[in-house]
């Protein structure tokens, strides 16, 4: 009797479970519509009108200009927005995003701090917000970014290390952090990125030197290679 009771709990609990999960994978194409429009509501500068007159629900948001789905789940699979003069804060609701591959705002006035939401999407692959005006560090939640590829920080305004999780992103080709005002020593964990063939640094204040770990694995796997650290 008591084996019996318990085994309908267990089968109550995973019912419970499973109507919950369910509840959390509710999202679709209208949840990218409004993390876009969330997006959208933090520019407080369009000079050229691009997503202003373009970005409106009247039209399908895989037809918005920048924004492009993919065909398998039909979500939002990239946002392209390069030297557009966008100006304001990038909205967290971009964390919401589940199917994002390429986020690419390069050559804006982005500025504030980089929102640690958007170090959600397992599945992004390319970061690209060089050229804004971000400022504060730079998140060490940017590690949990597990899939990669590309990550381009350069001439910004971010301060303080750069993190040791760097090291995680294991599939990441190029790191560009060129052109701000990092300090501290640049971590060892970069030697463990064996996938890094790119590694731009060069213009920011960091102390230290290069050890023979990273010079070591630069030799091995970095085919082009721009020291001009200033220390
Ligand atoms: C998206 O899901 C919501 C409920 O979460 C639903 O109201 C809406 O119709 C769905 N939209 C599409 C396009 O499937
Ligand atoms: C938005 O821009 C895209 C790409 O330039 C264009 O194809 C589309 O027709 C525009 N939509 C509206 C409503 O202006
Ligand atoms: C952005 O501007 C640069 C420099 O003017 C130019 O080389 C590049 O092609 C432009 N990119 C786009 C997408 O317009
Ligand atoms: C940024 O975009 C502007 C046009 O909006 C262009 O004149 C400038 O060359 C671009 N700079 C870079 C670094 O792409
Ligand atoms: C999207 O994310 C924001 C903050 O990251 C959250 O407050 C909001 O409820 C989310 N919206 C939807 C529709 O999931
Ligand atoms: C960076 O921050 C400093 C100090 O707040 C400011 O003077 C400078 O204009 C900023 N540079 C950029 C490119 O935003
Ligand atoms: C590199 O990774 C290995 C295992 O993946 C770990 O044991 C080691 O501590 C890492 N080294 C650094 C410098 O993070």
């Amino acid at each position: 009797m008591v084996n019996l009771l318990s085994c309908l709990l267990l089968f109550l609990l995973s019912l419970h479970c499973f109507v919950a999960c369910l509840a959390v994978n509710t999202k679709n194409i209208t949840t990218d519509q409004s993390a876009l429009l969330a997006f959208k509501s933090l520019i407080t500068s369009d000079p050229y009108d691009i997503l202003s007159k373009n970005w409106s629900t009247s039209s399908f948001v895989c037809n918005w200009v920048g924004v492009t789905c993919d065909e398998r789940h039909g979500r939002v699979h990239s946002l392209i927005l390069r030297n557009m003069s966008l100006k304001g804060i990038v909205s967290p609701n971009l964390g919401n995003l589940s199917f994002f591959v390429i986020l690419d705002i390069k050559n804006n006035s982005f500025g504030g701090q980089f929102p640690i939401e958007v170090c959600r999407l397992r599945r992004l692959k390319v970061l690209h917000i060089s050229y804004n005006k971000f400022e504060g560090g730079i998140p060490a939640a940017l590690g949990d970014l597990s899939q990669l590829q590309y990550l381009y920080l350069g001439a910004n305004n971010f301060t303080g290390f750069i993190p040791e999780s760097i090291g995680n992103l294991q599939w990441l080709k190029e790191l560009d952090t060129s052109n701000n005002r990092l300090s501290g020593p640049i971590p060892q964990t970069i030697s463990n990125m064996s996938s890094l063939e790119v590694l731009k640094l060069f213009s920011n204040y960091f102390s230290g030197t290069l050890t023979s770990d990273i010079m070591h694995h630069v030799s091995l796997f970095l085919t082009i290679c721009d020291f001009r650290i200033l220390i």
